[in-house]
């Protein structure tokens, strides 16, 4: 899509997505990221494989793989891959000491799978997501059904108030066949304490505190592209 079509938001989100495709380079094994802005980065990839760049990849969700796959892009099996040299992946919220919060999208365990094998892990964002603490956009924490009422109820223990997520009048499930909780903490003070609170209730498959999975933040602000690493 031509910029003079798209909102100053888009703008920012496809001008961080254009500035970490660079980073791509011949023969890498590449982690595809979900959301609206991880789809510019798809595309562009998408672009440099037709004229010529030899990658493989894996996607963070099954909508991914299937846009990749129309790009002409090479999806791989995600259970195969023991390692990625990259992977450009959005975010709903971040610190400038590379803390995210992730999921809005639904699909925060393959996205934690994915950062979690990769050496170079590149989170694109427009301006809006850069915050001083996390906690403003609701935690997605992932719950396998049958655990619900059980993890809900811990959670709730910890001081989350949990809204099961729904889309269009239904509950919501994720790729992996589970709910999800869209988990209000207030601002988040200690999120690698949260994290691993949260990493031990029983039914907890995922959740959306990505703490130390990231090397580089790519962020677009107006017409400018500001990094963040550490
Ligand atoms: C997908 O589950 C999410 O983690 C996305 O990466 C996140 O929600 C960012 O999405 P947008 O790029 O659409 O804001």
């Amino acid at each position: 899509m031509k910029n003079e079509q798209l909102s100053p938001s888009e703008i920012e989100k496809k001008a961080a997505a254009l500035a970490a495709v660079e980073f791509v380079k011949n023969g890498d094994l590449v982690g595809l990221g979900t959301g609206s802005t991880a789809k510019y980065a798809i595309e562009a990839i998408g672009q440099k494989v037709k004229s010529g760049l030899n990658i493989k990849t894996v996607a963070t969700s099954i909508k991914t793989a299937q846009l990749a796959a129309s790009f002409g892009i090479e999806v791989m099996d995600l259970s195969k891959v023991g390692y990625l040299d990259i992977s450009i992946d959005g975010a709903d919220e971040f610190t400038k000491n590379l803390d995210l919060i992730k999921g809005g999208g639904g699909a925060l365990f393959r996205e934690k799978i994915v950062a979690s094998l990769t050496k170079n892990s590149i989170i694109i964002a427009d301006s809006s997501k850069l915050v001083a603490a996390l906690g403003a956009f609701t935690l997605p924490i992932e719950i396998v059904p049958l655990a619900y009422q059980y993890a809900f109820e811990e959670i709730e223990k910890l001081g989350g108030k949990c809204v099961l997520r729904k889309a269009d009048g239904e509950i919501y499930k994720t790729d992996n066949g589970n709910v999800i909780l869209d988990t209000d903490f207030g601002l988040i003070k200690k999120p690698e304490n949260l994290s691993m609170r949260l990493n031990q209730i029983v039914g907890v498959f995922a959740q959306g505190l990505f703490i130390g999975l990231t090397q580089k933040i790519i962020m677009a602000k107006e017409n400018s592209v500001e990094v963040f690493e550490k």
